[in-house]
């Protein structure tokens, strides 16, 4: 049985918080012993809605996209690795401005790959879909014999693509009532947790963990406990369902008053919804490993872009940049002024970024007001670019 990789190795989120650790092991088992959704616990999921996703849906708009094909400089029959190839935005608007490019276009979603087929048979040779994660990358590039240090350029746009927030059946989307999947893989792992079964299952500690660690959420503890309230009646299994179950556990003049980064009115479920996807789809350490592979694919001189949409992402993409070992930090607690080991690259006695990358730009680019007008799910992109030394 396939158990959800990412988390079964994943040593820093063990060590950094035991608890959640403690309640996936003794979930784990209860697997083993197929006792999930046992009488005594949770009702499944009712996963048969999610069975064909349409790949019929519009493209996802690309985020930055004049200021991603400004950093990457692409330049005629380069390979570049889209990391992220979501609804194809990117590649599609590098295919269209770099005459005889390669795109390798990666994305974990089989409805992506299913696009990006599409876009391969309309420009023949010159899109290679890869289904995968992060960090089965390595493996899918050696299967195809293109080696380490040989690409032009990477592109990694973090999070969930608008194609998979659009689709109630797939559950992101708190505005849009479907079963509470949130699966990034969708159906390739049929045994890997979805967030009904994390809502359902872990105790109330782990809950709350999660919600601060994943979504900063500073009411996790009130939260968790208005879930295992509610779950003791019914079983979590609908977006809708959940977000009102978050929402009742707030008095209704705090569960109104909430407003987002830009001071626009947000559900008080946002930040539950969003700990739960990262969780779900083991996000930070996949990012982690994303970066990790994007060092060993370009070659000395190759460009890397990476755009991220929280904090959380951010911090690990800037350290990460800067050298920064993060092997053995704390996961949950991201702060930016915990320092790991550096490897940094000293000019001139100042620092200049790692020994790896060299920064194209020192700070954080974000996107222009024109854009977010345009595009508002990009208001919170944030962009890094480096160059591989
Ligand atoms: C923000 S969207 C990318 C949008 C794309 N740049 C475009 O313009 O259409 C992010 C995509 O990355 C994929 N993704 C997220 N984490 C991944 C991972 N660890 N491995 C592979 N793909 C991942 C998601 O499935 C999603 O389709």
């Amino acid at each position: 049985m396939i158990f959800h990789a990412s988390v079964r190795s994943n040593q820093m989120l063990r060590k950094t918080n035991l608890a959640v650790w403690k309640a996936w092991r003794s979930w784990k088992l209860s697997l083993h012993s197929s006792t999930v959704g046992a009488s005594s616990g949770p009702g499944p999921l009712d996963r048969t809605e999610n069975a064909s996703v349409s790949v019929e849906k519009p493209p996802h708009t690309p985020v930055m996209l004049k200021e991603v094909l400004h950093f990457l400089d692409i330049q005629p029959a380069q390979v570049v690795l889209d990391m992220t190839f979501g609804g194809g935005g990117h590649t599609k608007a590098i295919l269209n401005t770099v005459p005889e490019v390669t795109i390798l276009a990666l994305d974990r979603d089989p409805a992506s790959i299913s696009l990006a087929q599409q876009l391969a048979e309309e420009h023949f040779g010159r899109v290679k879909p890869l289904l995968g994660r992060f960090s089965e990358l390595e493996s899918l590039l050696s299967n195809m014999n293109i080696k380490q240090g040989s690409i032009d350029a990477v592109l990694l746009d973090a999070g969930c693509s608008s194609m998979q927030m659009d689709q109630a059946e797939r559950g992101f989307s708190l505005s849009k009532d479907g079963p509470l999947d949130m699966r990034m893989d969708g159906e390739r792992y049929p045994d890997m947790p979805c967030a009904a079964d994390v809502v359902n299952t872990l105790d109330q500690q782990a809950l709350a963990s999660i919600l601060t660690a994943y979504g900063e959420e500073r009411h996790a503890r009130k939260i968790a406990s208005a879930i295992v309230e509610a779950r003791r009646v019914n079983p979590i299994t609908r977006t809708q369902q959940l977000a009102s179950v978050v929402a009742g556990s707030f008095p209704a003049a705090v569960a109104y008053a909430r407003k987002d980064r830009l001071h626009r009115p947000a559900h008080v479920a946002t930040k539950t919804f969003q700990a739960l996807r990262i969780f779900v789809n083991d996000e930070m350490n996949e990012l982690h490993a994303g970066l990790r592979a994007a060092q060993a694919v370009l070659r000395p001189g190759g460009r890397l872009c990476v755009i991220t949409f929280h904090s959380l992402e951010d911090r690990l993409v800037k350290r990460f940049l800067q050298g920064d070992d993060l092997s053995n930090l704390d996961q949950y607690h991201f702060s930016p002024t915990k320092q790991g080991t550096r490897k940094e690259k000293l000019v001139d006695g100042k620092r200049d970024g790692s020994i790896y990358w060299l920064p194209l730009r020192r700070k954080v680019i974000f996107p222009e007001k024109d854009d977010v007008r345009e595009n508002p799910r990009g208001r919170s992109a944030k962009l890094r670019a480096a160059l591989r030394r």
